[in-house]
């Protein structure tokens, strides 16, 4: 996946090239290329702001080198444009799965009072947030949603299971994590997890995840379609006792 992102600050993407996406450059899995917005500016003082019509505090990121920067982006590039906005639509993990399957994308950092709106009309397919707070530029929500969505390119990850089981996949929170040892300051990971059993690690997990969601995002929990296991792991319905063979084939031959 090739990820073009129009900054004024491209310096701040250092962070990037660490760690796991770092990995992921390396080996040609995700490519970040910053593009320097000032260096699009026709202004003699290399401004790329001015003040807003109308009045009122703070700048506004001029229309022309966005619009030249955005000329020179798409240059042979197909790719979804979006625009780090807190006026977009949140992000969430299914859109972050979603957008990890475009080829390409541009995102646009805005910065000060915000981007002048015809560069937005011309060239903005979709604005994103990062969640109901304003930050200072688009920078970091760009870096949050590069790491949201690389975690679901193929391969980024080492181990591809690793992102399936995670928060939100089904609408559930995760399960808690032990690790060794055993017993730290006489605190006992749980029996279930040590017990090397299959069935039981998964029945615990399985029934982790609903409490906690239930918990923590009732929101959540509200919009599940619980099975009747899980109605079982709740504690809302018992188990239906499993019918012997024999007894199938009794109520067969009737
Ligand atoms: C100070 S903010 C502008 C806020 C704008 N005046 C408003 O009230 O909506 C500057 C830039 O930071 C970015 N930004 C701020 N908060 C964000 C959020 N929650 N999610 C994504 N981007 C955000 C946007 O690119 C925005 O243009």
């Amino acid at each position: 996946m090739r990820i073009k992102v129009l900054t004024l600050f491209p310096e701040m993407f250092a962070p990037l090239s660490a760690s796991i996406l770092g990995r992921a450059e390396k080996a040609g899995l995700l490519s970040v290329e910053t593009l320097d917005i000032r260096a699009f500016t026709n202004d003699k003082h290399r401004r790329c702001d001015d003040y807003p019509f109308g009045g009122g505090p703070g700048m506004v990121m001029t229309a022309q080198p966005l619009h030249d920067a955005f000329l020179s982006a798409t240059r042979g590039f197909a790719a979804r444009r979006v625009l780090l906005s807190p006026k977009g639509r949140t992000l969430t993990q299914r859109r972050a799965m979603e957008l990890a399957k475009e080829e390409g994308l541009i995102l646009l950092c805005g910065h000060y009072e915000g981007v002048d709106q015809r560069a937005i009309d011309l060239w903005v397919d979709e604005e994103i947030s990062i969640g109901d707070y304003v930050l200072t530029g688009g920078e970091l929500a760009a870096m949050v949603l590069i790491d949201a969505l690389a975690r679901h390119v193929p391969g980024v990850l080492g181990d591809e299971t690793s992102a399936a089981e995670e928060s939100f996949m089904e609408g559930l929170l995760e399960y808690p994590q032990y690790t060794r040892p055993a017993e730290f300051l006489g605190l006992r990971a749980p029996e279930e997890l040590l017990s090397g059993a299959h069935k039981k690690i998964e029945a615990w997990r399985r029934e982790k995840m609903l409490t906690e969601t239930r918990e923590r995002r009732p929101d959540l929990f509200e919009k599940l379609e619980l099975s009747a296991d899980d109605r079982v792991l709740l504690g809302l319905e018992e188990r239906k006792p499993r019918r012997r063979r024999s007894q199938n084939r009794e109520r067969d031959e009737k």
